[in-house]
């Protein structure tokens, strides 16, 4: 495994959470899509918001003014829940705790046992535990080993200052923030009505190949084909789609203008997923260099029609 420090393995500079597969990358790109249709000062939404890195950036950064973020996974909605109702406590608790094995012992049998009841306990042994495990993943064991003798520490992605501001950014805007804990689907069902033609959507669902990222994830699939569905049936707001590129995606997808692209996912394994995007009829869409290109870098915002293409497998 090549020596990297962890710092480069981060995505996006608004979320306080690493996330595998994080989308922080696509900020740019999709920042684009709301000023060139206009959707600028409208409504960000994100069914499946893991660190939400875009939404945060798109608020941020005032392209949108409201943003919901929804996650069906309990820590991930306790510890958006305690930034944005128990902000002060839950900076308390980053500034206090000591960065050992011992509290990362501590925190993870607060994790195991996910007290429904207690967000900010379970929010922050989530965060803990996500800042100071490897590539940010809860399986992936503390940064530095147990005996701590790695060349990077378990204290390496946890700067107490930067992330404390970022919480509190995100915290200050909170009246313009919505957050739910459900299925994507049934979120997806429940408010398409809700959301006026201001809106976009970005919907990034696990995985259709398993093992690359390790989120925690039951998708079957048929579950795919019933997101691929209720994304369809949106008819007034505007939808982007993110996928790996995979046969089976496309065939879902089949009538939605498309797009492939590149991104760097972990600087530890160096990996490059290709990936497919599509798209709700009728949305302009940034001019890229290529049909294959990287999208996380500097973006024109000339608009570019979308064409069905051949799959490339
Ligand atoms: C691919 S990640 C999203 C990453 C996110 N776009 C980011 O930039 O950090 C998938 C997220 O979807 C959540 N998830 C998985 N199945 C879900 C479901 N059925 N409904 C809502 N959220 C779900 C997972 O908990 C995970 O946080």
């Amino acid at each position: 495994m090549p020596d990297v420090h962890p710092s480069l393995t981060q995505t996006g500079r608004y979320s306080p959470l690493r996330y595998p597969g994080g989308k922080g990358k696509l900020a740019r790109f999709i920042k684009d899509i709301v000023r060139l249709n206009g959707l600028s000062d409208g409504r960000y939404v994100e069914p499946y918001a893991g660190g939400a890195a875009v939404a945060w950036e798109l608020l941020l950064t005032g392209v949108v003014r409201r943003v919901s973020i929804n996650d069906i996974s309990l820590p991930v909605f306790a510890f958006w829940h305690s930034v944005l109702n128990s902000t002060d406590e839950l900076c308390k608790m980053i500034c206090d705790c000591p960065l050992t094995v011992q509290e990362w012992d501590r925190q993870k049998a607060v994790f195991r046992r996910q007290n429904e009841t207690d967000y900010l306990r379970l929010g922050f042994s989530f965060f803990f535990l996500n800042r100071t495990n490897r590539s940010g993943i809860l399986k992936g064991g503390v940064i530095g080993g147990r005996d701590q003798t790695g060349r990077w520490k378990i204290d390496a992605r946890f700067n107490k200052s930067d992330l404390v501001s970022r919480i509190e950014k995100i915290a200050s805007l909170r009246t313009r923030i919505e957050l739910t804990n459900i299925d994507a689907v049934k979120f997806i069902e429940t408010n398409a009505k809700r959301f006026d033609k201001k809106t976009l959507i970005y919907i990034d669902p696990p995985y259709f190949e398993k093992g690359r990222f390790l989120y925690h994830d039951a998708y079957r699939e048929e579950d795919h084909a019933t997101v691929a569905e209720s994304v369809k049936s949106l008819k007034s707001v505007s939808w982007v789609v993110s996928y790996d590129d995979v046969r089976p995606i496309h065939d879902l997808y089949a009538k939605a203008p498309w797009l492939q692209y590149t991104i760097n996912y972990s600087a530890r394994n160096i990996t490059r997923g290709r990936e497919a995007m599509f798209f709700s009829q009728g949305l302009t869409v940034p001019n890229v260099p290529a049909p294959l290109h990287e999208i996380d870098r500097d973006l024109r915002s000339r608009p570019r029609p979308v064409s069905k293409r051949e799959f490339a497998a």
